[in-house]
């Protein structure tokens, strides 16, 4: 007879067996990369295109009215193009093929998808499969029924980047992986509420890490959200758990984005020889949701809401504890 997930382990830890080996009995291991995908010389790209470095200057991303026109409609795209590349999983479709999807469309609109090359990076996209909490390298491993896969998308356009992912269940899968699915859906969420000018930076980790530990899950504290605009990667800081030294003012005009990775164990991570793949140490499995935020007058907007989705999940209410409240001018 199957373990049940609330049996204790087969491996006598006195753990629960959902909390403990469930998940780890095949782990995700590396598979085998397809050759770089190329854009087309007419596409503009991002500094780091050809060299894999990005500009060393770490600006903070506040933009003008065109730049948060620009932002929109980066941020559109991507949103669109998650849309587009998610609808594409299911077991038996390898990360490769999703990559090839997502760099085809790029390519098509006319946009340079950003993690190409950023860094060194191999692909187009990142593909985060189970234990794997974020950077994982799309490769020739069919998804299989009860995987869950996070697919992260940025694209490059006009000059400004827009950033957003989303984790996606592959066929049938297990109650307690949808439930961390939710939470994490929900941690997103609680973070967006909590923006709004004036306040710091830290009230946006302080409502996600409330919430993942109300459900009994953790907050991976490696990886934090960032400004974005011209850079991919720019100031503020946007740790997901409270970090008191995450005390930048929200301004408006601000764009960043927030993308909790939400843990069923402990949540700390080892990197894979790859350089990117970051797993979960214990095996367990995490999730993410990702979006970019754009700080306004009254509280946020979410600039990667895919069509007809609306904003269910904002404008903020007053922060949970010792946040300054938006100042009136
Ligand atoms: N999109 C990821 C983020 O949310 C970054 C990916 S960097 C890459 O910040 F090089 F792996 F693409
Ligand atoms: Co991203
Ligand atoms: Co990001």
């Amino acid at each position: 007879m199957a373990l049940g997930p609330n049996d204790p382990c087969w491996c006598f830890s006195g753990q629960k067996y959902k909390r403990c080996h469930r998940g780890r009995e095949a782990p995700v291991v590396a598979g085998t990369l397809s050759p770089m995908r190329t854009v087309p010389e007419s596409i503009e790209r991002p500094d780091y295109a050809l060299t894999g470095q990005p500009a060393p200057v770490r600006a903070v991303a506040l933009h003008d009215a065109d730049g948060i026109a620009r932002m929109r409609r980066a941020c559109a795209i991507a949103a669109d193009l998650l849309t587009l590349v998610g609808e594409a999983v299911a077991p038996g479709v390898t990360t490769d093929e999703l990559d090839a999807i997502a760099h085809e469309e790029c390519v098509r609109l006319g946009v340079y998808p950003s993690p190409l090359n950023y860094r060194g990076f191999p692909k187009s996209i990142c593909t985060s499969v189970n234990e794997v909490i974020c950077h994982g390298i799309p490769d020739d491993r069919p998804l299989a029924d009860g995987d869950l896969v996070n697919l992260d998308v940025t694209v490059y356009v006009d000059g400004v980047h827009g950033d957003t992912n989303a984790t996606f269940l592959v066929g049938d899968v297990d109650a307690g992986s949808r439930r961390l699915v939710e939470v994490t859906r929900e941690c997103l969420a609680r973070g967006i509420a909590a923006v709004a000018p004036g306040r710091e930076v830290s009230v946006i980790g302080e409502a996600i890490e409330a919430h993942a530990h109300e459900h009994g899950y953790s907050v991976v504290r490696t990886f934090a959200g960032h400004g974005i605009g011209h850079q991919f990667h720019c100031e503020p800081t946007v740790p997901h758990y409270h970090d008191r030294r995450a005390r930048m003012e929200m301004l408006p005009g601000m764009t960043f984005t927030i993308e909790p990775m939400i843990a069923m164990g402990v949540g700390r991570e080892r990197i894979w020889s790859d350089g990117w793949t970051a797993v979960t140490a214990d095996g367990l499995r995490t999730a993410q949701f990702e979006h970019t935020i754009l700080v306004t007058e009254s509280g946020s907007e979410i600039l990667t809401l895919p069509e007809g989705e609306t904003a269910a999940w904002g404008p903020a209410p007053p922060a949970a504890t010792g946040a300054a409240e938006p100042r009136s001018t």
